[in-house]
């Protein structure tokens, strides 16, 4: 198994002094689309030295080009496939129109190689967003297909000197410092935590130095874009506040925090901070802090202007008292309790489970089948109370609506019953959200340690 030990073990790097890593600049067509393409890429990961990665981008760029915009824009791309196998985009957090949600297979049939697909969509909720491959995501995400989607308010909060994007991903390399290709699918990763890596990256550079000024607030939106990795922070240390989770503002900026602060795959969390002296993003889940970008501290020049934060976005609240309330008990992988598990309408046995990788289930299903998991009427109130019947954690997607977090293992959830559009649930634990299903269409719930999803964490269920 991969361990800590690993993810240190390679030898140190330094980053490129930066004010702040490069993002690609975007090329729009002259018909007003930002074309992208996703196509086979040679990238170093570690630094200059080290051997070349074979990976999958868009645009040529780890992370993909930042795709910015202000709420209630338009947005238009054209994704152009380059690369030898099907794909395409799905906007993770946008809560858009069905059609445009960009799931090869229930949204949209995948782009197939040297074809093209145009996504138009309007973007309803300022925050911190990203995109990435939905086809085969296990293999696709990982080696590199995912760039961040920067909503601004009508007003920014913070100037683009104040408002910082950092991409985290964690790769799976080898000694050379190139990208694993050959081991991934390994089933071994499948059945246990996902495909954990032994590198980070922060906007595809190796532990990157920024500099920022004494005394003037920044806005940092960190997005985990890893396949499996859990990262384990503690904002306190750098005196840091929360201003958003998944792209929502928080209530209360000022509310303590508790360490250790997870961010599982797929989520983000925006924070402020004023710096007063140098401080590192460090990764605590190890034995020793782990230091994946740092910050200089130089002189500034503090305006002394009050920190303007980001107002909430207009979701509809759920209304608990009339909510229909599916229960989803998670199953499966290694060391979890033997379930019957139906794939594709046949009860799996343990020589299909190793043929067809199907290893993990909702309800004893595993992966989608032909009929939803659940109907719900458009405008109607959800509750997915979620059991955690694994020895694992999971990082559990909804597509389309974002959720309030209302209970976890029998107690409130005392931050204010955040929005979200991922959550953590440990092995055992129960986790309540709540959500208006206001979005028609076919959404996909999943686990987004995207191996877990593959093998069988996926299922979808229909509104109106
Ligand atoms: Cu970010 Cu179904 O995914
Ligand atoms: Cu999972």
């Amino acid at each position: 198994m991969i361990t800590r030990r690993r993810l240190l073990g390679v030898a140190g790097a330094s980053g490129v002094l930066a004010t702040a890593p490069s993002l690609f600049d975007i090329a729009f067509a002259a018909d007003g689309y930002i074309n992208i393409t996703a196509g086979p890429a040679k990238a170093k990961l570690i630094n200059a030295n080290t051997a070349d990665s074979d990976l999958w981008l868009y645009d040529n760029s780890t992370p993909g080009p930042e795709i910015r915009a202000t709420v209630g824009d338009r947005i238009k791309v054209r994704l152009i496939n380059n690369l030898e196998e099907p794909t395409s985009i799905h906007w993770h957090g946008l809560r858009i129109a069905n059609d445009m949600d960009g799931v090869s297979g229930l949204t949209q049939e995948p782009v197939m190689p040297g074809e093209q697909f145009e996504y138009d969509f309007v973007v309803p909720d300022a925050g911190t967003f990203w995109y990435h491959a939905h086809n085969k995501s296990w293999s696709q995400v990982a080696r590199g297909l995912y760039g961040p989607l920067i909503v601004d308010e009508k007003k920014p909060t913070f100037d683009k000197d104040h408002d910082l994007t950092l991409v985290i991903d964690d790769w799976r390399v080898k000694n050379d410092g190139s990208f694993d290709v050959e081991s991934l699918g390994n089933l071994m990763d499948w059945s246990h935590g996902g495909r954990l890596g032994n590198w980070l990256t922060v906007n595809g550079e190796s532990r990157p130095t920024l500099e920022l000024k004494r005394g003037e607030a920044y806005r940092l939106r960190l997005i985990n874009a890893a396949n499996a990795r859990i990262l384990d922070l503690d904002p306190n240390r750098f005196g840091a506040k929360v201003l958003a989770y998944d792209g929502q503002p928080v209530e209360d900026v000022t509310a303590p925090l508790y360490a250790p602060m997870l961010l599982g795959p797929a989520q983000r969390l925006d924070l402020v901070v004023i710096p007063e002296e140098d401080f590192a993003l460090e990764e605590l889940s190890g034995d020793q802090p782990f230091e994946f970008a740092y910050f200089q501290i130089k002189d500034g020049a503090s305006t002394g202007e009050p920190v303007r934060y980001p107002r909430p976005n207009p979701l509809p609240e759920p209304e608990l008292d009339k909510a229909k309330v599916f229960e989803i008990d998670m199953t499966g992988g290694a060391m979890g309790r033997f379930t019957e598990t139906v794939y594709k309408g046949q009860v799996l046995s343990n020589e299909d489970m190793r043929r067809t990788g199907q290893i993990w289930a909702f309800n004893g299903v595993a992966n989608l089948a032909d009929d939803p998991a659940f109907t719900v009427q458009h405008g109607e109130t959800i509750v997915l109370a979620v059991k955690n019947d694994t020895a694992f954690a999971h990082a559990m997607h909804v597509h389309g609506h974002h959720f309030r977090v209302i209970e976890r293992s029998g107690s409130t959830v005392d931050d204010g019953k955040p929005w979200r559009d991922t959550f953590l649930i440990g092995p055992d634990q129960l986790v309540k959200i709540a959500f208006v299903a206001d979005n028609p269409g076919k959404w996909l719930f999943h686990c987004h340690m995207l191996e877990h999803a593959a093998a069988g964490m996926n299922t979808w269920f229909q509104v109106g």
